[in-house]
């Protein structure tokens, strides 16, 4: 067995080759479940308490009651067991976490109470973008055809697929997404940009997902006197950003010097946007839990 074999599911640590669930589990029927994706570097995971509490509101958003004894906090200690069981706890992982409806006969209605949701956790080696992060990464606009709450950590996740995969067939990085003329977010991270020399993002309602990088960003960056706010960018106001950047847990603080072809400011990473790039990537180095 090569290593980061061994996943978890309902109970078990298993290879991922023997790793199983029942085709009725409402995760592959309806998409019926909610995940978070965390970071680990050296075996210590990053910002894990945000991680637990937006899965526990991800949850109680779409009332999925945890058995009694799984709580988030056990997923993320399931989760530096695996770290550990395939050889992760030096250098950067991801840790994915999953819980679904259960298993049931398909009826859109939810399955008795006594239903235990079905939980899945792996691990994987994840090499940073560090020279994207330097030149900066091209990204094309996107309709965002999702539902009224993306504030929600969902596994249906079809509207991302085709926009993230509408990016890639363009040669792009990342799909901004637009609803109702201002940009949202992204298919898989959250957008920031700099217009008139204000640093502006979109307030965390249900038109986004509340992302653990953007939050973290937002405490960073009050420490060296930088304040978002909190006023989406309307998509007329597109010509006049002078920086754009997206964020993830999987992309840091990504500049985007492209947008649909066009440069955005002067075509290269912007000084603000470096700036926070570098006090995400000392928080990195140094935190975790
Ligand atoms: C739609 C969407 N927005 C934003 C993010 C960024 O969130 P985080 O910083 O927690 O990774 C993600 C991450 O997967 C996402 O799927």
């Amino acid at each position: 067995m090569g290593s980061q074999d061994i996943v978890y599911v309902n109970g078990a640590f298993l290879p991922r080759a023997e790793a199983r669930v029942s085709v009725e589990d409402r995760g592959f029927v309806f998409g019926d479940g909610v995940y978070e994706v965390l970071r680990a570097i050296n075996g210590r995971l990053f910002a894990s308490r945000f991680h637990n509490d937006r899965l526990r509101r991800s949850l109680e958003g779409i009332r999925i009651a945890l058995p009694k004894g799984e709580t988030p906090e056990r997923f993320t200690e399931i989760g530096k067991q695996l770290l550990k069981e395939n050889d992760l706890l030096k250098g950067e992982a991801t840790l994915y976490v999953q819980v679904t409806r259960g298993v049931a006969t398909r009826l859109h209605n939810f399955p008795p109470p006594d239903v235990p949701p079905s939980i899945y956790i792996s691990a994987a080696a994840f090499t940073p973008y560090r020279e994207l992060a330097l030149s900066g990464a091209p990204v094309i606009s996107q309709p965002d055809l999702r539902w009224g709450r993306c504030d929600l950590k969902t596994i249906n996740l079809l509207p991302n697929v085709l926009a993230s995969q509408a990016a890639k067939e363009k040669g792009a990085f990342e799909a901004m997404l637009i609803r109702d003329g201002v940009i949202t977010e992204g298919s898989k991270t959250n957008f920031f940009g700099v217009v008139h020399g204000a640093l502006r993002t979109h307030p965390c309602d249900n038109h986004i997902l509340p992302g653990i990088t953007r939050s973290v960003l937002r405490d960073l960056a009050r420490e060296v006197n930088v304040e978002f706010e909190e006023t989406p960018i309307r998509v007329d106001e597109i010509p006049q950003l002078t920086e754009l950047f997206l964020t993830g847990t999987t992309t840091d603080v990504m500049p985007v010097v492209t947008l649909d072809d066009k440069p955005v400011g002067k075509g290269k990473p912007g000084e603000l946007t470096k700036k926070l790039q570098r006090v995400l990537a000392e928080s990195l180095a140094s935190g975790g839990d």
